[in-house]
């Protein structure tokens, strides 16, 4: 198994894109920590991970609070010794159209989607910086390269966690640490089931590969970034979105 002796922390992994990503490393042989402001479903994936063979960790974690990152951080290196792999997956919408678009609408998406990965981020790359090993995979979006009407403030959170991508991948390659991000087209999770069916069917008319993606899909990036096979990649942007952007 590709990833036996590896520690992964995956941040909103209670349900959705990041709960496939921490089973998708157990069973490649991982340790995972799963965090989430639900700790509930945190602790219901990391039972199922146990089940699996390997060790697992239930973190309750805000990640726009610095300390909540740092004390995730310092629970995961105590509970399983270390981390290798960050995934920064935990994201929120709050989709209005600019006019409509109050600031705290702006503020709590910037916060959760953006300082959040900078703030676990912070935290996990010192900890990989000593040990001169890491990988770290920010869960951006297809609408962080293309825009899209009613998502002022998820858009530019995901734009700017580009940037924040290519910059964490130049400040730590000196210490083999690489940084990558993932841009998801539409999958098909709680995020997505949440609009209107018209909607969906209009999004769906508009992907080449003709269907919503799964959040296996998404996995699948998140795990060959995270790979040996992809040591030599790093400050890339891995769309996985059907061919709708291209
Ligand atoms: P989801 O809503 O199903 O799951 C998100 C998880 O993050 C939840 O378990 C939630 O409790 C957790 N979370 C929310 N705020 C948090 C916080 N402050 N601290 C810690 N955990 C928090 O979402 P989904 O669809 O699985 O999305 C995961 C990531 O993928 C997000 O970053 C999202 O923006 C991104 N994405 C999703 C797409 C989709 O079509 N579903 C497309 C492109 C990107």
């Amino acid at each position: 198994m590709s990833f036996a002796g590896r520690v992964a922390l995956i941040t909103g992994a209670g349900r959705g894109i990041g709960r496939e990503v921490a089973l998708k490393f157990a069973a490649e042989g991982a340790d995972v920590a799963v965090a989430d402001l639900t700790l509930e479903a945190a602790e219901d994936v990391a039972a199922e991970i146990r089940a699996m063979g390997v060790k697992s960790l239930a973190l309750k974690v805000d990640v726009s609070s610095p300390e909540d990152a740092l004390k995730m951080v310092t629970d995961t290196v105590e509970g399983l010794g270390k981390i290798d792999i960050l995934v920064n997956n935990a994201g929120i919408t709050k989709d209005k159209l600019m006019l409509r678009m109050e600031e705290s609408d702006w503020d709590c998406v910037m916060s959760v989607n953006l300082k959040g990965a900078f703030n676990c981020t912070k935290a996990a790359a010192r900890v990989m910086a000593k040990a001169r090993y890491g990988r770290v995979i920010n869960i951006a979006s297809i609408v962080g390269l293309t825009g899209n009407a009613g998502q002022a403030n998820y858009s530019a959170s995901k734009a700017g966690l580009i940037g924040l991508t290519k910059t964490t991948a130049r400040e730590f390659a000196s210490r083999s640490i690489t940084c990558n991000a993932v841009a998801p087209g539409f999958i098909d999770t709680a995020m997505t089931q949440a609009m209107p069916e018209k909607s969906r069917q209009a999004l769906t008319a508009q992907i080449p590969l003709a269907r919503l993606g799964s959040s296996d899909d998404v996995a699948e990036g998140v795990i060959f970034l995270a790979s040996d096979k992809a040591s030599y990649i790093t400050g890339h942007v891995l769309s996985i979105n059907g061919g709708m952007y291209m």
